[in-house]
């Protein structure tokens, strides 16, 4: 089993350029279900997930080949409307090929999904926004089976402005007879970017990144060769990183705007955070002992983001003061911190806050990832605590960070991948 071996003590200095995002190149895999012809997306980025997302595809029947981080896709001989459960528990994001399984075939099997075990993670408003354009559901022996040949265009009102819930009945909608309108969506950048994959592609959609999505049903999608955007969490885990570990760093190919929730978090009251951004790039310079941050609490876009939530915690551990997170979203994104207490955080958890009171030092330790950014949060506790860590479990990283050593060693890191 691979671990991550790290040696804290290091400032970071240099520049990495960002890959694309995971929660923008899978949604995206899901919506090529819905094209019936040729698509290339560029920079293919080896994340455990999408790699299983082709697999998934693979399954369905595509023709995929990579070629030098090009991804050819043949959407043309997809034969199969299933996602059995193997396939399925390999990542969340076969929940939401649902919709473009039903779009394309109008009808569609499949397992409930597997993902982070990060909260209860519900998938009730997918299925009751299937239900309002028109699908039967059969939700049994752990699969969801639907016929979709009655599937039309309604009005959606999401209870919550659930990421995946908004792009599956998106996608549900592209093929549909008639116009979907889903109210209270989610406004994340990658559902912006799904967006303007699938109208790329032919589609009729307008509104993403608002809070109201309009797509109006079209016949069929043409051939498309596209780029997703960059994946902001990937980048504001570096940002953190070099708060963590002080230095001065470079982060190319990222939206600014996107991480705009983190970075006025971190410059309130610490003004020795510099952080500048020109065109697609980010500066990042940190040093000397930061002081805690008074209150967090996960929201969606464009609110304080989930996934940075754990890495955040990592930085406060050392900060000096008392930090309050509010988790909002996931009821059990908190495991790691058991993991962060063993290597000396001091770290109250009650119903879904972390109080966190600053230590002067954390210590090396073993520790074990229980979920993708749970792990990374761990990586970064590393880069500063005393002596040596090692961290196992780290395919849940891998599910989401192409290398994450390759980058933080090129930034001065004293980290390695060891069997
Ligand atoms: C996506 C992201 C994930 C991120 C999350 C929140 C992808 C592949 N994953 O996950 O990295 O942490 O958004 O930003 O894009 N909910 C329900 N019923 C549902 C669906 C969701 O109650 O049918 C609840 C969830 O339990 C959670 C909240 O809604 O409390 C947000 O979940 P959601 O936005 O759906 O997250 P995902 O799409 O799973």
């Amino acid at each position: 089993m691979e671990k991550l071996h790290i040696k804290g003590g290091n400032n970071l200095y240099g520049t990495v350029e960002i890959g694309s995002a995971k929660n923008a190149y899978l949604p995206i895999l899901a919506g090529a279900i819905l094209c019936s012809g040729k698509i290339e997306l560029n920079n293919f980025p080896f994340y455990r997930d999408t790699i299983n997302m082709t697999s998934i595809l693979k399954e369905l029947g595509a023709k995929i080949e990579i070629d030098d981080k090009k991804l050819f896709l043949d959407m043309q001989s997809l034969n199969k409307f299933e996602i059995p459960s193997q396939l399925a528990m390999l990542t969340r994001s076969s929940i939401f090929s649902l919709g473009a399984i039903l779009g394309r075939f109008g009808k569609a099997r499949v397992a409930y999904p597997g993902g982070c075990d990060i909260g209860s993670r519900p998938i009730d408003l997918h299925l009751k926004g299937l239900e309002k354009l028109g699908v039967k559901i059969i939700d049994k022996h752990g699969y969801i089976t639907c016929d979709g040949r009655n599937l039309h265009g309604n009005l959606i009102h999401l209870d919550f402005p659930s990421v995946g819930a908004t792009e599956n009945i998106m996608m549900a909608g592209v093929l549909a007879k008639g116009t979907t309108k889903i109210v209270n969506a989610a406004k994340e950048p990658e559902v912006v970017d799904l967006q303007n994959f699938l109208n790329k592609a032919g589609a009729k959609i307008r509104g993403a990144g608002t809070e109201v999505i309009t797509i109006k049903g079209v016949e069929k999608l043409h051939d498309v060769s596209y780029t997703p955007i960059t994946d902001r969490i990937i980048a504001g885990t570096y940002v953190l990183a070099t708060c963590i570990c002080g230095g001065e760093i470079c982060l190319e190919n990222v939206n600014p705007t996107h991480l705009q929730a983190l970075t006025s978090k971190l410059t309130e009251n610490n003004p020795s955070i510099k952080i500048n951004s020109k065109n697609n790039c980010m500066f990042i310079k940190s040093c000397g002992k930061l002081k805690a941050i008074n209150k967090i609490e996960t929201m969606p876009y464009p609110g304080f983001p989930t996934d940075l939530q754990p890495q955040m915690v990592a930085l406060l551990s050392i900060c000096e003061g008392t930090s309050v997170v509010v988790e909002n979203l996931f009821e059990t994104r908190y495991r790691y911190t058991t993991e962060l207490a063993k290597m000396g955080a001091d770290i109250i958890i009650k119903d879904r806050s972390a109080i966190i009171k600053g230590v002067k030092n954390l210590y090396g330790a073993q520790v074990f990832a229980s979920d993708l950014r749970g792990g990374a949060g761990l990586v970064l506790a590393g880069l500063i605590a005393d002596g040596y860590t090692t961290i196992g479990n780290i395919e849940h990283i891998q599910r989401g960070y192409e290398s994450i050593q390759t980058d933080l060693k090129k930034l001065g890191a004293d980290i390695e991948l060891v069997n």
